[in-house]
């Protein structure tokens, strides 16, 4: 079976911006630099899917009516717990709160078990970091020089497949911000 999620994907600018900040980590934390093309914001993990069920996540998607937004990831971090370093918000903009809790209320309702987990947006920068007390107070200090700031127009759907050089997502569906 399929494991989907539903993302933000920066653009490429975005993207090329962020790369660098994993690349600059890097060198003070280790672990895995993510590709440039595989960095995005989940917004909802659904896990493994049944094949006959991907349709009905289409149509929650489709049912989504919210406003474009723009995201600023001004925080850097890094959680021990599993060892992801990443960049996030200061404060979350309630445009995407609510784009969020609508998407997981639709997916809900269509009978998909979501995690009640609170979100928390970010973009994962590195994967097995090594998140020292130390080293992240050095990263502290350094975090992206300006926000990455980008236009969200569109909120996408993604199947993950587990390859050798670790997940490779697929873009399998996208739908307008209005
Ligand atoms: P992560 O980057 O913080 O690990 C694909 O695996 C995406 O879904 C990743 O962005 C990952 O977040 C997220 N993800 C994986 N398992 C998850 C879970 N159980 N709950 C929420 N998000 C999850």
């Amino acid at each position: 079976m399929p494991r989907v999620f539903f993302a933000l994907w920066p653009d490429a600018d975005a993207a090329a911006r962020l790369h660098t900040i994993a690349q600059r980590w890097h060198g003070a934390l280790g672990g895995r630099v993510m590709r440039e093309d595989s960095l995005h914001v989940t917004l909802v993990f659904i896990g493994e899917v049944a094949l006959h069920r991907l349709p009905d996540l289409r149509a929650v998607a489709a049912g989504v009516r919210r406003p474009g937004l723009r995201l600023g990831f001004d925080r850097s971090g890094c959680w021990r717990h599993n060892r992801i370093a990443y960049l996030g918000m200061r404060e979350t903009p309630e445009a995407l709160r609510n784009l969020q809790a609508e998407l997981a209320a639709g997916l809900r309702a269509a009978d998909f078990s979501i995690e009640a987990r609170s979100f928390s947006p970010h973009i994962t920068l590195l994967r097995k970091a090594n998140c020292q007390e130390t080293v992240v107070a050095v990263t502290k200090e350094n975090p992206a020089t300006e926000p990455v700031v980008w236009s969200v127009r569109d909120f996408v759907l993604v199947m993950s497949s587990i390859g050798a050089n670790g997940s490779r997502y697929e873009q399998i569906g996208a739908w307008p911000l209005l």
